[in-house]
């Protein structure tokens, strides 16, 4: 007697199919699972029995043996535990075993026979559409899969009600897509911070062109406060990059209740994290903080305590917006379009260039400070800007700053003027900062003296062709805040130019 039910195993956002092969046999009693199970799988076993001996149901004195297809695919996580006592289920004629193969079953069992929820629902719902299969997932992560549109989607919170369910004897609901339940921002207002008007500009065409950004001033300037105001002018994400977003979520854990995520990212991991806590990898190859960023941002504050070599690491993926993660036996590709946001004292005691405060060894401290950070780091940065100690007057003054929401309206208008023109283009770009290329030269045509400046600049500033590009790039989003025509004109470029860093010799 042998039934077969379907799951899925994950590499990185791909999913890949399993069968949970059952087969019950005499012979000695016995239950054994094959087919490279991690520890949690083969741990498995144990859960299943107990959740069958909860509903009543002892395993029969046979040979049981569970094998998972493909059997040189490492099959990892908890989430093999329904799809197992399922068969055993279709194996024992509690459920029909040919009913049961058109399904993709995954979730955890506890010792109660309730079932647990499971990281990659999303995922494992979109290969079910693909597939034209059903779902069978935990009741918490109903709404999660639902997502996926309109597959045969079931999420019962204890195998006792899908069973029943199976029987005719009580129907489950079908669960409805739901949005992550996001608390209200609690971030402070761009109203809040005084003075500062250089870098606020600088953060609203950062937010307007998602451009790489870096602060740099002294301790307590308002940099950190700067930043956490990003999330306060950044629109919402639309339906597709929700989507892609709450995948890499998804399996890492990180959609707890089960909806998608509508609020675009933003990771601020502090500055002793690891490399593949950022990156991604370490023995289960997870997501890195800069997956987790997916169109969204990455704030690194305090830029170079960051280990010199984690850092390099961001090099490619900030220009590939993806990681490519190593395992002993296979590599997996994550998304990582994300916006990377730093913010450093300009030198270790933090003031140089204040000659009231400085340390005895400004300037050089600041020069040895700075190149913890490399030059196609700096390369990679379209708007560095000086964020200097705030001014008493400025703030003493109660003449009101403009709102962070008045701020993030203008963003909006500037990302809809990209979007339209990329459309005409026939590209499915978003944001200035993605074009490369053709398109990058479609998109910011010059005018004569906007050309002429640019060409100076580059020579005289000693820009690589990457900087020129990015300055591109950073014109036009100049030139879309002001709702400017199509060619860029000398006043962009200017101010663009203004925020490259010139990279200091030493
Ligand atoms: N420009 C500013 N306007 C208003 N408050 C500020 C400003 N800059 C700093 N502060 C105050 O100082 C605190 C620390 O600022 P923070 O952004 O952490 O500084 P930094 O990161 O530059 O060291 C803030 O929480 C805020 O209370
Ligand atoms: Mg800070």
């Amino acid at each position: 007697m042998s039934a077969t039910i379907k799951t899925v195993s994950f590499q990185g956002v791909d999913v890949l199919d399993v069968d949970v092969q059952v087969q019950l046999a005499s012979g000695m009693p016995a239950f054994s699972i094959v087919g490279l199970p991690d520890k949690a799988v083969a741990e498995s076993r144990e859960r299943v029995r107990a959740a069958l001996h909860a509903l009543g149901i002892s395993l029969p004195a046979k040979r049981l043996t569970i094998n998972l297809a493909p059997a040189d695919l490492a099959k990892e996580g908890s989430h093999f535990d329904l799809p197992i006592a399922l068969g055993v289920l279709a194996v024992m004629n509690v459920i029909p075993a040919e009913e049961m193969k058109d399904y993709i079953a995954l979730g955890e069992l506890s010792l109660d026979s309730s079932i647990r929820s499971v990281n990659g629902v999303l995922p494992a719902a979109m290969h079910a559409a693909e597939t034209g299969k059903g779902l069978i997932v935990p009741y918490a992560c109903g709404g999660e899969a639902a997502w996926a549109g309109d597959i045969d989607l079931l999420a019962p919170q204890n195998l006792l009600q899908f069973i029943n369910h199976m029987k005719g004897t009580q129907v489950l609901a079908k669960p409805t897509a739901k949005l992550k339940e996001e608390p209200p921002l609690s971030t402070p207002d761009l109203s809040e911070v005084k003075g500062q008007e250089t870098a606020k500009r600088a953060l609203e065409i950062a937010a307007a062109g998602g451009h790489n950004m870096l602060m740099i001033g002294p301790p307590g300037s308002g940099k950190s406060m700067l930043a956490s105001c990003l999330p306060s002018i950044l629109p919402k994400l639309s339906p597709k990059e929700a989507l892609d977003v709450s995948m890499i979520h998804s399996l890492s854990g990180s959609l707890p209740e089960g909806g998608l995520l509508s609020r675009r990212p933003f990771r601020d991991p502090h500055h002793s994290a690891s490399q593949p806590s950022l990156i991604g990898g370490g023995s289960k190859a997870k997501p890195g903080e800069i997956s987790l960023a997916h169109h969204g941002i990455l704030f690194l504050d305090e830029f170079p305590e960051f280990q010199r070599s984690t850092l390099e690491a961001l090099r490619q993926p900030l220009e590939t917006g993806r990681v490519l993660v190593s395992r002993v036996n296979y590599h997996v590709t994550y998304p990582a379009r994300f916006q990377l946001i730093a913010a450093m004292n300009p030198c270790r005691c933090g003031y140089m260039g204040d000659p009231d405060m400085e340390c005895t060894k400004a300037p050089r401290c600041g020069g040895d400070y700075q190149n913890k950070i490399s030059g196609p780091m700096f390369d990679r940065i379209d708007l560095t800007v000086d964020v200097p100690a705030v001014q008493i007057a400025d703030l003493q003054s109660d003449v009101p700053a403009e709102s962070s929401a008045q701020v993030a309206q203008r963003v909006l208008n500037a990302r809809l003027i990209q979007k339209t023109r990329f459309e005409s283009f026939n590209s499915d770009i978003e944001i200035n900062a993605h074009a490369n290329g053709d398109i990058l030269e479609q998109i910011a045509p010059m005018d004569d003296l906007a050309k002429k400046l640019l060409a100076q600049a580059t020579q005289s500033m000693k820009l690589s062709a990457r900087a020129y590009h990015r300055v591109l790039r950073l014109a036009r989003t100049i030139a879309d805040l002001d709702s400017a025509p199509d060619y860029l004109s000398k006043p962009h470029i200017a101010e663009a130019l203004s925020y490259r860093k010139l990279v200091l010799k030493g």
